[in-house]
């Protein structure tokens, strides 16, 4: 199966609002929410698509051919490559009920983990979910990353328990989150976090913290106080604050400032391998792909995600090798132009 007959499949699969487009760039869905859109008028997700496109990639085959090393080390363990699949919860509501996310998860946990990369898996109200997240992930042998959302202290410690029964090797907050309007009506309050609180959470998690949803310098600095040993510079794709500026812009302020001294990672919009090693060169450590994976899940299962992976693989080893680099550490600012 390629991604294209995947996707085909997905089609028929995926609901009313997703259309299962061959370029995942958030025109179809807009701000349908439920369904894959983006908040307000919708053009976020859209934007962090677009601003993508406008960086343009550094052609340089004046070079000695080398063998392409694609390979990601992160937290002790290694990665075929610097992408993970994304945490999408409620993927019943949002996408369709052939799967929820019970099956989904179990599906693109033990995909990801057998085909080299690892999947971030969401949060939910109703409590299974992050029970079965977290058993998909104990079942891929910590090769998962659950995805707590910011509830209030007590609930995030009975979440972490059932984190540390998995032994993830990371486990993240959508700490943007604090957008969603399920989470802004909850009693005891939750969403938005005070450093203190923030770093109470981080001792809870007790392996490295990834702190998801960062868009200003401002907010890195702060994740980085509260300890966090990894950011996700994200918009959430758009679903929690209408207007946002896109990822690729930035991004790489936000590297500048924090880089080196704590992990960076970037979603929203990346769809191909040349859009991965953008991220790179503006300063990411690694990036996560959410909604077409779901469209692999969907249309194709464990083969989907395996074309999926490969297809996003590939893209990027052609374009290392196209640009003269032949190792991650090698694709610096200056392999790309905006
Ligand atoms: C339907 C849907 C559900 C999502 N659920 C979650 C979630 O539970 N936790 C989370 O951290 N992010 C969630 N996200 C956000 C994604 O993980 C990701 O940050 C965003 O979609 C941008 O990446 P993309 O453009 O590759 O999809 C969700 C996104 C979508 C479309």
């Amino acid at each position: 199966m390629n991604y294209n007959e995947c996707i085909e499949l997905a089609r028929g699969r995926v609901g009313k609002v997703c259309k299962a487009c061959p370029e995942c760039n958030g025109r179809a869905c807009g701000n349908k929410m439920p369904g894959p859109g983006a908040k307000g008028i919708g053009d976020t997700a859209i934007r962090n698509y677009n601003k993508w496109k406008e960086i343009r990639v550094q052609m340089d085959t004046l070079v000695k051919k080398r063998p392409i090393d694609t390979s990601l080390s992160l937290f002790g363990k290694t990665f075929r490559y610097p992408f993970f699949a994304g945490p999408v919860g409620a993927v019943n509501l949002h996408y369709g009920d052939s799967l929820n996310d019970v099956s989904y998860n179990d599906i693109l946990v033990s995909a990801c983990a057998e085909f080299g990369i690892a999947a971030f898996t969401g949060d939910g109200t109703d409590s299974n979910v992050m029970v079965a997240a977290t058993r998909a992930i104990k079942n891929a042998k910590g090769f998962g990353i659950p995805t707590v959302k910011p509830w209030n202290i007590e609930t995030i410690r009975e979440k972490m328990a059932l984190v540390h029964d998995a032994d993830p090797f990371a486990v993240a907050m959508d700490i943007d989150a604090a957008g969603l309007p399920f989470l802004q009506n909850l009693n005891p309050p939750a969403g938005s976090k005070s450093v203190e609180e923030l770093k109470a959470i981080r001792e809870a998690a007790g392996v490295p913290f990834i702190v998801k949803g960062i868009m200003t310098v401002k907010g890195a600095l702060k994740a980085k106080e509260a300890g966090a040993a990894a950011i996700v510079v994200s918009n959430h794709g758009g679903r929690v604050l209408d207007q946002c500026p896109a990822t690729a812009e930035v991004l790489e302020e936000i590297a500048e400032a924090v880089g080196g001294s704590m992990k960076i990672l970037v979603d929203g919009g990346i769809r191909s391998g040349t859009d991965v090693f953008k991220a790179l060169a503006l300063g990411a450590d690694a990036v996560i792909i959410a909604r077409p994976f779901v469209t692999a899940v969907y249309g194709g299962g464990r083969e989907g995600v395996e074309s999926y992976i490969n297809k996003i693989g590939a893209e990027l080893k052609d374009t290392m090798a196209m640009c003269g680099v032949a190792s991650l550490d090698e694709i610096t600012r200056d392999c790309v132009r905006r």
